[in-house]
């Protein structure tokens, strides 16, 4: 019979190997904090194309424990409420909660910087487990963590209780951050944001910390870390890639249905100076959500199996559509705002000044706006001013 504390002391082995634990006390907290404890009832391993449930009751304890020490994020939650206890076969859907993999749980702590007088807001609770790490340093009255289905922020606080933390669970939208507690030293967000909730800088005091996913595609998202300033600003910068599930509330529905109807007025139409395809590599893809922020991209195929791709802003009703004829790619643009224009004036840009990677990418946030620049290509600044 596996012995848990044995497969915590392996994982915790293996993110040092990896580069990612280095604290000794989060060393500590990782070979403590049982996950398979934040994982009931049940896990959706990924089959492809469908998600297999393995709940905790049922299941070999060994083969359990395999699960829940896998370096891995496990899905927890299926669109919005379906967990794996309601199910009996593989099915298809949606991940809406997790357990982080516990090497991006393990390496967004370390960079918070944590002291143990530190007051911590989490938002996005999931099942708990990153909770638990943070509780087992600052203590769990210095924590508070917020979640925005209910039925997940109750299993997570179960969870917490279970293994010794009465730590502030909070059912609600952690875009507002949580003012009752404030004010926080570090903000950690655990889910994506299309821009950095001012609240969670105003909630946060002077020289503190919030760290957080910016952007809305499900790739070229990255992980900034701002300092609070005494005048209620933050800045800082994106420190690497970073991929997590939206904010419940920021999650826009996918454009689908007929793309043609959507692309039957165009302005204009020009052979694009870049590929539309490099907006599937990673930091294209992060510079076009600056450069036309709203905007999503989308791939398809025409009736005679040409690929097409578009990007889609509905808010502003605009459209980049994306023709390929042999080598070159002719764009139809329609709507008030020429998106591709946007996009590919800010990819020359980049590529000129020698395509510098996400970690080059300032930001500063107001209560008034978000300016993102790289230093070493001046014309590469996007301001997103709210409202
Ligand atoms: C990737 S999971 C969190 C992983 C968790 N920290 C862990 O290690 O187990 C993301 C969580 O964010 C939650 N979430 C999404 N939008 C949110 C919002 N607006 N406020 C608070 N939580 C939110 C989701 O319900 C989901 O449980």
């Amino acid at each position: 019979m596996t012995d848990p504390a044995s497969e915590r002391r392996r994982m915790a082995t293996a993110l040092v190997n990896e580069d990612v634990l280095k604290s000794p006390w989060l060393r500590a907290a990782v070979e403590t904090v049982p996950r398979e404890r934040f994982l009931r009832p049940g896990v959706f391993l990924d089959e492809g194309r469908t998600w297999r449930p393995v709940t905790a009751v049922g299941t070999d304890p060994d083969e359990w424990l395999g699960i829940a020490y896998r370096v891995d994020t496990l899905t927890t939650q299926l669109d919005g409420h379906v967990t794996a206890d309601e199910v009996d076969e593989p099915v298809v859907g949606v991940p809406t909660s997790s357990s982080t993999d516990p090497a991006t749980v393990v390496g967004m702590i370390e960079t918070l910087g944590l002291s143990t007088s530190h007051r911590v807001l989490e938002i996005g609770t999931g099942t708990g487990y990153s909770t638990a790490l943070m509780c087992h340093y600052v203590g769990d009255d210095n924590v508070t963590t917020v979640e925005v289905d209910a039925q997940v922020a109750a299993r997570a606080d179960a969870a917490l209780e279970a293994v010794g933390f009465s730590t502030w669970t909070v059912a609600g939208d952690g875009l507002l951050g949580h003012p009752y507690r404030a004010p926080y030293d570090r903000v950690i967000a655990t889910c994506a944001v299309r821009r950095v909730p001012y609240a969670w800088i105003r909630q946060t005091r002077p020289g503190g910390v919030v760290l957080g996913t910016v952007g809305s595609w499900p790739w070229g998202t990255g992980l900034a870390r701002l300092t609070v300033g005494d005048d209620g600003t933050a800045e800082g910068s994106f420190i690497g890639r970073s991929s997590f599930m939206q904010a419940r509330a920021q999650a826009v529905a996918p454009v689908a249905g007929d793309l043609s109807a959507r692309t039957a007025y165009a302005d204009s139409e020009r052979r694009t100076r870049v590929s539309p395809l490099v907006l599937e590599e990673w930091m294209p893809a992060f510079l076009a959500q600056l450069a036309a922020p709203g905007a999503q991209f989308v791939r398809a195929t025409g009736s005679d199996g040409s690929p097409l791709r578009y990007l889609f802003d509905p808010e502003r009703e605009s459209f980049a559509e994306f023709v390929v004829d042999g080598e070159s790619w002719t764009v139809r643009q329609g709507g008030p705002v020429p998106l591709w224009d946007d996009v590919e004036r800010s990819l020359v840009a980049w590529q000129d000044a020698g395509a510098p990677e996400i970690d080059s990418v300032r930001l500063r946030v107001t209560a008034a706006s978000h300016r993102y620049w790289i230093d070493q290509a001046p014309s590469l600044r996007w301001e997103h001013r709210i409202a």
